[in-house]
């Protein structure tokens, strides 16, 4: 038997047989020749092949915007696949009208792709739109030859139509005309459609490839992805979700970057976390990329793994019926070499919870400021019992751990500077103590981000940072420009 996955695609109802891991742009230009979806980069850096995936979520239908070119099809199973063409009628929608009344395309590469952003932004919107937000949900998509400030009025013009302070759900963006008509029927269509046949996420079979997101296998892999057997692992359900049991955080291996920085549990543990996130990748890919995934591809300027491995967190792993835990200090073992064993799927990830007066922080400095990897990046975590307790017993370092990627082939947890600052006072002396253990620690090289002294500069400007941020009351960049 072959697969069989049913889906929607614009108003029409879809079962297709071909393999789970062909992406959906190709699926979409070569078998329905809907080639509005546009082939950029196919990287996940360009944004011209965004497309929108309705999911029903209890009663709701929830969209969310997709890079096809980094989405497996057998991911459409049971879901609505929305292109340009869904959205094109006789008269244009709001959306695309305000692009053409500020000019904000030229040869029209990039702008099926804005308006499905535009479209995927305003259709998760349920309260007033934003222009902070529109620019946000834009962030993955490049445009050529148009130029930014066109499009950025477009879509004031759209908040200054649309924002009225309604309530905004499904039926008012059909009302409105942001969608066509046919929108009013997907949730019933979509309980009606058979249940697809994935042989191939079969126990029995074996497969070549193991996807969570995509968004690293298909940058890496994808020429080979389409014939290969595949096993998407968004369809266990149960690898999903955050939760806390007694003074442990459980997160699911296939928690999204967009999950795991929104989620209560951890902005107590991290404050900042949605502000750390924005620095990593794009909107479109924080709905998509895992945290299992940034860890298992071992990244030596991972974001995540970097972060996590500040909070000493630890790893569940599983083959079959064996569950073994890992802490994730001892998981990265070379470049990209881990201590997954072969058939073994990481299912979770957990932190101990720290106590209150635990205080984070994280750095990252790449080449531009969004929507690029590392060249240096650094978290750190210190423990104290309590906020007045660091004042009253002399500032005193009680736990303290320091991680980094980008000096090193794997993500780094800096041991020896990280031991060396533990009982030490927050002070210029303690820090400057530090950095020539952190420089012995590191093993930086030359690449595309940067020399390998301009690394061993960020290492030791990231270290100092990470105390300022958190202990400007004992230390200030000053004291280190007088005395370094
Ligand atoms: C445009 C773009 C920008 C990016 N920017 C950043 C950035 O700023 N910072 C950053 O850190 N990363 C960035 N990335 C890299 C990437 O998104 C992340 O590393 C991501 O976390 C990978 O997760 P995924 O779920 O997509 O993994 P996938 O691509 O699905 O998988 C990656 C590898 O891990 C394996 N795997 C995944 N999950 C599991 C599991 N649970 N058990 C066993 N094996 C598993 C897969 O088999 C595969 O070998 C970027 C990527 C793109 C395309
Ligand atoms: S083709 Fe560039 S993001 Fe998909
Ligand atoms: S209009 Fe030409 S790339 Fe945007």
């Amino acid at each position: 038997m072959t697969d069989q996955i049913h889906f929607i695609l614009n108003d029409r109802t879809v079962c297709t047989s071909q393999p789970t891991g062909v992406t959906v742009l190709d699926y979409l230009r070569l078998s329905e020749k809907l080639t509005g979806t546009k082939e950029g980069c196919k990287e996940g850096g360009c944004g011209a092949c965004t497309v929108l995936l309705g999911e029903l979520q209890g009663e709701k239908l929830v969209y969310k915007t997709f890079l096809s070119c980094l989405l497996p099809l057998g991911e459409l199973s049971g879901k609505h696949l929305v292109t340009i063409e869904g959205l094109n009628r006789e008269q244009l929608s709001p959306i695309q009208q305000a692009l053409v009344d500020y000019g904000a395309t030229q040869c029209g590469f990039c702008t099926p792709g804005i308006v499905m952003s535009l479209t995927g932004y305003l259709l998760a919107s349920e309260k007033d739109i934003d222009r902070a937000e529109v620019k946000t949900a834009l962030n993955n998509n490049l445009c050529r030859c148009t130029g930014y400030g066109a499009i950025k009025r477009a879509g004031s013009k759209l908040v200054q139509s649309l924002g009225n302070g309604e309530v905004h759900n499904l039926e008012t963006w059909i009302d409105r005309g942001i969608v066509p008509e046919y929108f009013r029927y997907i949730p019933d269509r979509l309980q009606q459609l058979p249940q697809s046949i994935l042989e191939s996420e079969n126990d029995k079979v074996s497969p070549k490839f193991v996807i969570a997101g995509g968004t690293d296998l298909y940058v890496q892999q994808g020429d080979i992805l389409a014939e290969s057997t595949v096993r998407l692992l968004n369809r266990s359900p149960q690898m999903k979700g955050i939760s806390t049991d007694g003074d442990r955080l459980h997160i699911g291996a296939l928690t999204t970057f967009a999950e795991f920085a929104n989620h209560s549990a951890m902005i107590e543990l991290i404050p900042y976390i949605q502000t750390y996130i924005q620095r990593i990748a794009s909107h479109t890919i924080r709905q998509r990329a895992t945290v299992g995934g940034n860890i298992i591809t071992a990244s030596p300027i991972g974001d995540i793994s970097v972060m996590l491995l500040a909070l000493n967190a630890d790893l569940v792993l599983q083959a079959g019926d064996d569950i073994r835990n890992v802490p994730l200090r001892e998981f990265f073992q070379g470049y990209k070499k881990t201590a997954k064993k072969s058939g073994e799927i990481l299912t979770e990830i957990i932190i101990a919870i720290p106590p209150s007066a635990t205080k984070f922080n994280s750095e990252k400095v790449s080449k531009r400021q969004y929507l690029d990897c590392a060249a240096v990046n650094s978290a750190l975590s210190v423990a104290a019992p309590s906020a007045n307790a660091i004042r009253c017993e002399g500032d005193t370092i009680r736990e303290i751990s320091i991680s980094m990627g980008g000096v090193a082939p794997i993500p780094l947890f800096l041991k020896q500077t990280s031991n060396y600052l533990i009982g030490k006072r927050v002070n210029q002396e303690a820090i400057a103590g530090a950095l020539p253990l952190l420089q012995g620690e590191i093993s930086p090289i030359a690449d595309i981000h940067g020399s390998a002294s301009y690394k061993r500069l960020l290492a030791r400007q990231l270290l100092i940072a990470h105390f300022t941020k958190l202990f400007p009351e004992f230390i200030c960049l000053q004291d280190f420009y007088a005395t370094n």
